[in-house]
This record gives C-alpha cells, sequence and structure tokens, in this order.
C-alpha cells in the first residue's frame, strides 16, 4: 500500500514537469491517469495521521510530571539490579535479614536502602533527598522470594505523595506495579508525616 502511493506520489510530483518535455511520449498517459487516482487516495491517508497524533497521550501527560521523560519501573529495576545492585546495599538501620514481616509485603522480608536513604535515617533528616531508594525483599513462609517492592525518590515525579516512584516485581523479575501506584501510597499515606515509610522514624 505504502509503494503504491509512493510510486503514485512521485509520479504525480514529477508527471507535469517530465510531462512537457516529453510530450509525444506514449507514458503520457499513465500520469495523466495516476494524478486522478492520487488525490482521491491522499486525503484518506493524511486523515490518519493527524489522527493517529491526537491519540497520543505523551504531549499531556508530559507537563503534568515536569521535566524529562518519565521514568519506567524497568529503568528503575535495572537501576537497582545491575548498575547499583541493591544487594550491596546496608539494610534499613536495625533490621536483619529475614525479619518478620507486619505488612503486606510477605511473611519474612528483607529491607536494603541506598547510601543517602540511609545517611537519612540515621540523620533523622525527616524527608528522603532525591534518589534515595528502599528495596525490600518479601519471603513466604518457606523462605521462598515472592516479591520485591521498591519506592525510589525522583524529585518533581509525584509532588503530592513526596515524589515516590513505587516498583513492585516478583521473583522472575515482572513488574507488577510501576509509576504513582494508588494502592501503595493510600495505604503508605498513613506515614506521609515520615516520608511514607513505616520502618523506622526518619524524624
Ligand atoms: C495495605 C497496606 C500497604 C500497601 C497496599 C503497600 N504497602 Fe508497602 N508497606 C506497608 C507496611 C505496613 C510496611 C512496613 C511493614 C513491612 O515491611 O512488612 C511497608 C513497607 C514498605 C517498604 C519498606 C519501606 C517502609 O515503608 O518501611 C517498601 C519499599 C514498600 N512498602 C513498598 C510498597 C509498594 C511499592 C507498594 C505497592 C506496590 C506497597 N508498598 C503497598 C504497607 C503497605
Amino acid at each position: 500500500m505504502l509503494l503504491v502511493l509512493c510510486v503514485s506520489l512521485c509520479f504525480g510530483c514529477t508527471s507535469p514537469e517530465t510531462e512537457t518535455p516529453n510530450e509525444t511520449e506514449t507514458p503520457a498517459e499513465t500520469p495523466a491517469e495516476t494524478p486522478a487516482e492520487t488525490p482521491a487516495e491522499t486525503p484518506a491517508e493524511t486523515e490518519q495521521e493527524p489522527a493517529e497524533e491526537a491519540g497520543t497521550e505523551t504531549p499531556a501527560e508530559t507537563p503534568e510530571t515536569g521535566p524529562g521523560p518519565e521514568p519506567t519501573g524497568e529503568e528503575i529495576k535495572a537501576y537497582v539490579t545491575e548498575e547499583d545492585n541493591y544487594k550491596n546495599w546496608e539494610l534499613w538501620p536495625g533490621t536483619g535479614e529475614l525479619d518478620e514481616g507486619k505488612g503486606p509485603h510477605g511473611d519474612m522480608i528483607t529491607i536494603y536502602v541506598s547510601d543517602d536513604a540511609y545517611s537519612a535515617i540515621e540523620e533523622k533528616a525527616g524527608i528522603m533527598p532525591d534518589s534515595s531508594t528502599i528495596v525490600k525483599e518479601g519471603y513466604n513462609s518457606d523462605g521462598e522470594l515472592e516479591a520485591v517492592v521498591v519506592m525510589h525518590k525522583i524529585e518533581g515525579f509525584d509532588p503530592d505523595h513526596n515524589d515516590w516512584f513505587w516498583l513492585q516485581y516478583d521473583a522472575d523479575g515482572e513488574i507488577i506495579a510501576e509509576g504513582k501506584v494508588l494502592t501503595c501510597y493510600n495505604c503508605h499515606t498513613r506515614q506521609a508525616n515520615n516520608d511514607y515509610l513505616f520502618t523506622g522514624g526518619i524524624k
């Protein structure tokens, strides 16, 4: 289809010029036909393009989230597993590996914190700085990893909820929830005065 359109368009463009000098040649008829067809097809095709553009919501979303493209769950996952593997981080001060879970995130939990998050907890900073990250592994009672939940702070990402990017993926790395996740911050809102954090006071 595209090829046909292209070819006919090209004919349409070039024919008026090529036609005049080559008046006597037989192909003169062909270009005469093609331009007649082209206008009929072109409106149909061109209509689609603006429609597609209007359907794309990206421009509408961008102003809401501030400058820069919105990060994806895959990017945040890659950040905490490859770029700066959370397994090398400190545990949340005062917690241990496979502690008993008190929330919905597993029977046993291990909570890792990035350096800046660690300092904010130790210094009772009241609020965590940009790029602070908390990664929590949730295990079932058999000690099998079931879910990983992440809170990663991105300045300007969601000012109404202290700019946390919420992420959950399963043991296979498949993303279950990402971004401004209502179910996550609705429950964590109970701790809004503690930067949405349950595990320990940071004030
Ligand atoms: C029903 C309430 C509830 C929901 C929904 C919930 N959480 Fe939590 N979350 C908790 C509680 C309670 C804790 C602390 C106890 C624990 O870790 O077991 C916690 C702890 C955490 C922590 C460790 C930091 C902290 O706050 O102490 C992270 C990270 C986390 N949740 C991420 C998430 C993400 C991501 C989602 C959404 C996919 C989510 N949570 C949904 C209740 C909830």
